[in-house]
């Protein structure tokens, strides 16, 4: 992962969106605090996150992550290849709203990472995927604070999620303020 997140600063324009150590492990900590075996990620990216994730699952869990950029799947493939932990790790290039169509529900934990302007319609996309008492985490949702005042779509787009989230009775949430912002997104039993 060290390798991963080195090799993706040196080389890959947007390295800023590369999840890193903090954000990282607090992913690690909540796949292990579900026991988590089936786990949907939304932008994979080089796979910085899904690789941390991975190595939490058990050996016989799966990581389903969609990523729309191949050149952006290939670092990521390439790198999952030589962990251990990387077999567990499906990448299903394309636009993620068509990719989740295909797919079938009972995941322990979704991690919403892409577009933020997709953000509500991935997250009404993933919740009948979760199962019940599953967790959505969804990243970058204080967006550098540009919530409090939004001026671009992105800005306005986040803050809508946001709220979206908290008026939701299906889910009970909280916004951490760890780095950039964490929502949970508890799926009521
Ligand atoms: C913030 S990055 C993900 C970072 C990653 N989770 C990590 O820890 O390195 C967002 C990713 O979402 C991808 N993405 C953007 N729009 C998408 C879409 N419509 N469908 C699937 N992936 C998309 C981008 O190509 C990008 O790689």
């Amino acid at each position: 992962m060290q390798e991963l997140a080195h090799y993706t600063l040196e080389h890959c324009t947007d390295a800023q969106m590369v999840t890193g150590a903090l954000v990282g492990g607090l992913l690690k900590m909540v796949v292990r605090m579900l026991a988590a075996r089936r786990v949907l990620e939304i932008g994979l990216f080089t796979g910085y996150s899904a690789l941390a994730m991975a190595e939490e699952l058990p050996d016989d869990g799966e990581l389903i992550s969609c990523e729309i950029d191949e050149t952006r799947a290939a670092v990521a493939r390439d790198f999952l290849k030589r962990s251990r932990h990387g077999g567990k790790v499906r990448i299903m290039l394309g636009p993620a709203k068509q990719s989740l169509r295909g797919l079938t529900g009972g995941f322990d934990m979704v991690f919403l990472d892409a577009d933020k302007e997709g953000y509500i319609e991935y997250y009404e996309c993933c919740l009948p995927l979760l199962r019940r008492r599953g967790l959505l985490v969804a990243d970058n949702t204080l967006w550098s604070g540009r919530v409090l005042q939004p001026e671009q779509d992105a800005d306005r787009a986040v803050d809508a999620f946001n709220r979206h989230v908290q008026d939701d009775q299906r889910v009970d949430n909280l916004l951490l303020t760890v780095r950039d912002g964490v929502m949970l997104a508890f799926k009521r039993g």
